[in-house]
């Protein structure tokens, strides 16, 4: 299945508000409706947001800083995910990991060198997933004691 990232628009806004995660995984990642609650109050953090689509079917949705001026611990830059979510219907089949790597060659098409991104440590959650993908450890945690990761982006 063809995945692409598309902007988020009247049409398609309901569609992507109903995309779900499991409720054991609600403690990981908020909805979409918090996040662009979130996007709309931290316009100084410059959101970028795109629905996931298998195909023509909303599975995700992701949500960036984008080259956004560092202030640790809040504000993590200049590349930083911040959001990322696959409905729990469509999880597992590599959805995820390909919005990560679109995602990385979105940002290094801008010259970004490091992705970085956050998680919740704790069973269940995303550390799994974001280490197969090749990030590592930077050593700090963000404002709400998250674990910062980042990716190194290659120049060629
Ligand atoms: C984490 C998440 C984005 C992964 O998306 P996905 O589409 O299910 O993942 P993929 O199918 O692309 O998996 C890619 C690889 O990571 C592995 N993987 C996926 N989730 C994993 C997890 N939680 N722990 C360990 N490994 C994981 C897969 O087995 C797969 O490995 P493989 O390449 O060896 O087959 C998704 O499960 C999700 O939205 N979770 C809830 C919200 C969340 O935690 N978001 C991230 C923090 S903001």
């Amino acid at each position: 299945m063809v995945v692409t990232l598309r902007e988020i628009t009247d049409e398609n806004r309901a569609a992507i508000i109903a995309l779900r995660v499991a409720p054991e995984q609600e403690r990981f990642v908020g909805s979409v409706r918090d996040a662009l609650a979130d996007a709309a109050r931290y316009a100084h953090a410059k959101p970028w947001c795109r629905a996931v689509y298998a195909g023509d079917e909303p599975v995700g949705f992701v949500m960036l800083s984008w080259n956004v001026s560092p202030r640790p611990p809040d504000v993590i830059g200049p590349w930083f995910l911040w959001k990322l979510a696959i409905d729990e219907r469509y999880q597992g089949r590599g959805y995820g990991a390909e919005t990560v790597r679109q995602v990385a060659a979105l940002v290094r098409a801008e010259g970004a060198t490091q992705l970085l991104t956050s998680y919740v440590p704790g069973d269940g959650g995303p550390a799994g997933f974001y280490r197969r993908l090749g990030f590592t450890p930077t050593g700090e945690l963000d404002g709400s004691g998250e674990i910062i990761v980042r990716l190194a982006l290659s120049e060629t």
